[in-house]
């Protein structure tokens, strides 16, 4: 049965930050897709008119990605403003009257979140709940325990069913090829797992610091901010098995079962670092023990992938901005041709952002009398950044109704459970130089298994 489409879209935290980089170019590619014809209700307590609300909206498409006019005109005569306290309930009486005639609204939390509360309480209360749905940004709760609290104030309104929690990672087109990639093809089953696959390797690698977010940032820290969401996210993706049935339950069901059977974490897993000059950052603490570097081995116990390490890997001020995985197969049983054979020959390679490219690492003969070889990547796939932002994807399937990208209650809490024994005893944080792939202490990790694959910058391929 398809779902009902939602019928008006209404965004708290309007005048904010999110609101400004990412949801007004959402809203305005929705609109100009043609997806987006409701109400759109921006909520917030700033004092500004709805005139000056849409000069920010303008400002805002300006700077992330252009104005088209035609689709801004049309957002403009949609929007509408309230403005009011989240604690009062006169605010909330004003959006169920703007609500009238709407039987599904959505609601969007772009907000901090200690103000979840007081505004699904406030929606409650005024009747704007009712068959609603709720979009949530991360952090979903900061350990085990207050994702529990969060998920159940949640759930006192809001049925799981009518809850999205976005993590942007779940919208982008490469995350989502790699489930397609995995589960539209035969060849790559037999090989996906423990008697072929030697490691897992996932770096997401940003070249860049807090970017004045060091208020936020040093309260969160990159397991946190990434590890614990995104980039377990896109572990689950690449190691759960094969939904089977279509549709949201099926593939969150096997998420969820791969979650759980990561085994939670060891402090020895994992080694932390922090940029030198992090804490000259403004809003950092001067003696800061916050992780901008996170580098982690993870198991996952189950029949598939049992002894096989997972490596993850992510930081701030790296030497290039990109996410990649790196599945990297057994070596031949015996090196039958050359003496050695080159690491990483066999493998798959997933670029995950800002390119989006899919790959294999094979081995061929080198032209002339030797039997020597060399390495050639097979590209199945090799596209720029371009087209939907991970944001107009995510609110587009909050629109429809469709969560099979969004995060689960339940896969949430286990993601947290993993990593919960290592969140405050996490074991010291080594400095590193900006520009450099994070501490050396973090190379023992991988030692086992041929070193950390530092991704490069991609080249583009011949047509
Ligand atoms: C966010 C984190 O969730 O993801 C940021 O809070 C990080 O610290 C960002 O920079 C990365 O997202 P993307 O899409 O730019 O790779």
């Amino acid at each position: 049965m398809s779902e009902p489409r939602s019928d008006a879209f209404v965004f708290f935290g309007a005048t904010g930050d999110l609101a400004y980089k990412m949801i007004f170019p959402a809203l305005q590619a929705l609109i100009s897709a043609g997806e987006l014809p409701m109400p759109v209700i921006g909520v917030a307590h700033s004092g500004m008119t709805l005139e000056q609300l849409r000069e920010r909206a303008r400002k805002s498409l300006q700077e992330h990605g252009g104005v088209d006019e035609n689709a801004f005109g049309q957002l403009c005569r949609q929007l509408q403003y309230i403005d009011g306290d989240y604690n009062d309930a006169a605010t909330y009486t004003r959006l169920s009257q703007a609500l009238a005639g709407a039987s599904h609204p959505l609601h969007y939390m772009a907000i901090p979140p200690p103000l979840f509360g007081t505004v699904v309480q406030g929606l409650a209360e005024a009747g704007c709940a009712r068959d609603a749905r709720i979009i949530v940004e991360k952090p979903f709760g900061r350990d085990l325990a207050s994702a529990k609290r969060l998920n159940k104030m949640l759930h006192d309104v809001f049925p799981e069913s009518n809850v999205f929690r976005i993590d942007h990672y779940l919208g982008k087109e490469a995350v989502q090829n790699l489930l397609y990639f995995r589960f539209a093809n035969t060849f790559l089953e037999p090989v996906w797992n423990r008697t072929y696959v030697d490691n897992v390797q996932i770096t997401m690698a940003e070249n860049f610091g807090v970017q004045g977010r060091g208020g936020f940032y040093d309260e969160v820290g990159a397991l946190r901010d990434v590890v614990q969401n995104h980039l377990l996210q896109v572990t689950a993706l690449l190691a759960m098995e094969a939904p089977t049935t279509h549709g949201a339950a099926a593939v969150h069901a096997e998420k969820v079962r791969l979650l759980q059977a990561m085994r939670p974490l060891r402090p020895d897993q994992l080694v932390r670092g922090q940029f030198r000059g992090y804490r000259a950052e403004q809003g950092v603490a001067k003696d800061s023990q916050v992780e901008t570097f996170a580098a982690l081995r993870l198991h996952i116990d189950n029949w598939r992938w049992a002894g096989v390490p997972f490596y993850i890997r992510t930081g701030k001020c790296l030497p290039i901005t990109c996410c990649e995985v790196m599945v990297t197969l057994r070596r031949p049983p015996t090196a039958v041709f050359d003496a050695t054979t080159a690491r990483e020959s066999n493998y798959f390679r997933f670029r995950l952002s800002p390119d989006v490219v899919i790959s294999a690492g094979t081995r061929v003969k080198r032209a002339g009398e030797a039997m020597q070889g060399q390495p050639v990547e097979l590209v199945a796939r090799h596209q720029p950044p371009q087209g939907e932002s991970a944001y107009q994807r995510l609110l587009g399937e909050a629109i429809h109704g469709d969560a099979s990208q969004f995060a689960t209650d339940a896969g949430v809490e286990a993601a947290w459970a993993m990593i919960e024994p290592v969140l405050d005893h996490g074991g010291p944080v080594h400095e590193y130089d900006p520009g450099t792939w994070g501490p050396q202490a973090a190379d023992a990790l991988t030692a086992a298994h041929g070193g950390w694959h530092d991704p490069k910058p991609e080249q583009t391929p011949p047509c």
